[in-house]
């Protein structure tokens, strides 16, 4: 205790602290506007049909029976992530009363981006339910050690009536998407355990189109579960029923019903409502305000624009990102802001190698260049000389180019090669 490096006063020190006066903040209950935070059945609005879709997927493992398998895909804010975390509680909770052990595991496929990680963090979570002395090597082995931990001759899932594995954000394990999905249904088709597995597959990846990812479509018996995006009127009463997140009268008149229309303005996004309420609320704290404007909700809208940019170029396949990061080094270190598809080109075959040791041809990075003008991340257009010479396409980035440096790439590490790499052979 004597070498605490933090040290908590006395209770007579604290008596005049001005951080006692919990009523000065106006929230009341901020974790109600956090991302991560599953609201109960009575504050989600208007997904009913996506939620009863999901449960005749699932009850039938609250009950001992096989469950199904879906896959959820909409754009992102859409709830999706949501209803597969609301729905698989709630039959896990009914399973209990059944006195059947239904398992669940949630795995955000963003964070374990490779099937090692992902069968790694699946182990994990059902040991932690099942068997939490069981030991599993953290690193060190194979997948095949994960898989067997899990259904292998002594594997936990014996222990199990059910398995539900939600692989949230599945398009971020790329090429390995088909080796785990045929993993899980091939376990449970050899029934090993005789635990029944099911999939909650999800993906916000578009493409910029609205087609869902065909080879992971095409893994499921069914067709995908659409989440279409809110309207306003949706998303105001999304945020109606969080309110209670800030102390009575916080909000001036006004705030939620623009702030909902501010967010349905590109396509009808809860995420990105609750995030410009949130920051409103932090930034009407940061100025000494006990209420929240209009004014607020603007200047909060501002940033989250940003926010989202840095999303989409994040779910950008990876040598658009490249290519992209290529603009962004130039925009940075040139004088000039707009360069051709020839000037990006070599500064990306730099980054494209040192991030996976290929790059792709200068007519497949035109290509991808051209898909970040659609969200704005970039503006381009045709110049140079009349017909004889031939006109060229130039690019001229539409954000800071630090922050999409290191949106593009994903380690530090990367990132520091890249740039030492660059210094190096970019005059
Ligand atoms: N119908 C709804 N009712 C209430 N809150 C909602 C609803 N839909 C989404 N939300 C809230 O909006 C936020 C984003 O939802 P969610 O994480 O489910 O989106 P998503 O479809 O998974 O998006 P992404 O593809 O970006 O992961 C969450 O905080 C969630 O609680
Ligand atoms: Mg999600």
């Amino acid at each position: 205790m004597g070498n605490d490096p933090i040290p908590t006063p006395s209770i007579e020190d604290l008596q005049d602290d001005p951080m006692t006066d919990e009523t000065t903040s106006i929230f009341r209950r901020r974790e109600l506007l956090r991302p991560q935070h599953v609201p109960q059945k009575d504050r989600i609005v208007g997904r009913d049909r996506e939620i009863e879709t999901v449960e005749t997927l699932l009850k039938p493992a609250a009950f001992g029976n096989p469950p199904e398998s879906g896959f959820l895909f909409g754009k992102t804010g859409t709830g999706k992530s949501l209803v597969a975390k609301h729905v698989t509680g709630r039959a896990r909770g009914i399973a209990q009363m059944q006195g059947t052990t239904l398992t669940a595991a949630y795995v955000d496929c963003d964070q374990y981006n490779t099937e090692t990680r992902a069968a790694r963090k699946m182990a994990f979570e059902v040991r932690n339910v099942i068997d939490p002395d069981r030991y599993i090597p953290k690193e060190g082995v194979g997948t095949s050690r994960y898989y067997d931990a899990l259904w292998g001759g002594d594997g936990l899932l014996h222990k199990s009536d059910s398995l539900i594995v939600i692989l949230d954000e599945i398009d971020k394990l790329g090429d390995d998407t088909d080796e785990i999905l045929s993993k899980l249904s091939r376990s449970e088709e050899a029934g090993k355990t005789g635990c029944y597995i099911s999939v909650i597959a999800i993906s916000n990846k578009t493409d910029y189109s609205d087609a869902p990812d065909e080879r992971v479509a095409s893994s499921f018996q069914d067709d995908p579960i659409i989440f279409p995006p809110y309207d306003a009127n949706q998303l105001q009463a999304i945020l109606e029923r969080r309110i209670d997140a800030f102390r009575d009268g916080v909000l001036e008149d006004g705030v939620i019903e623009l702030t909902a229309a501010l967010a349905a303005r590109d396509h009808g996004d809860a995420r990105r409502a609750l995030d410009i309420l949130r920051s409103a609320g932090k930034l009407a704290e940061k100025d000494d305000r006990k209420r929240v404007t209009e004014e607020h909700v603007r200047e909060a809208d501002e940033y989250s624009d940003l926010n989202r940019s840095v999303q989409i170029i994040k779910n950008g396949t990876p040598h658009s990102r490249y290519a992209l990061y290529a603009l962004a080094y130039l925009t940075k270190t040139r004088s000039t802001d707009s360069f051709s598809t020839g000037e990006l080109y070599d500064v990306y075959c730099i980054v494209a190698e040192i991030a996976t040791g290929e790059s792709l041809t200068h007519q497949r990075i035109l290509d991808l260049m051209k898909k970040w003008t659609l969200p704005e991340i970039t503006e381009s257009r045709h110049t140079g000389g009349g017909k004889s010479e031939g006109s060229y396409r130039i690019h001229r980035l539409l954000h800071d180019p630090d922050i999409v440096m290191s949106a593009c790439v994903n380690s530090s590490e990367t990132q520091r090669d890249v740039l030492n790499k660059l210094s190096e052979s970019v005059s």
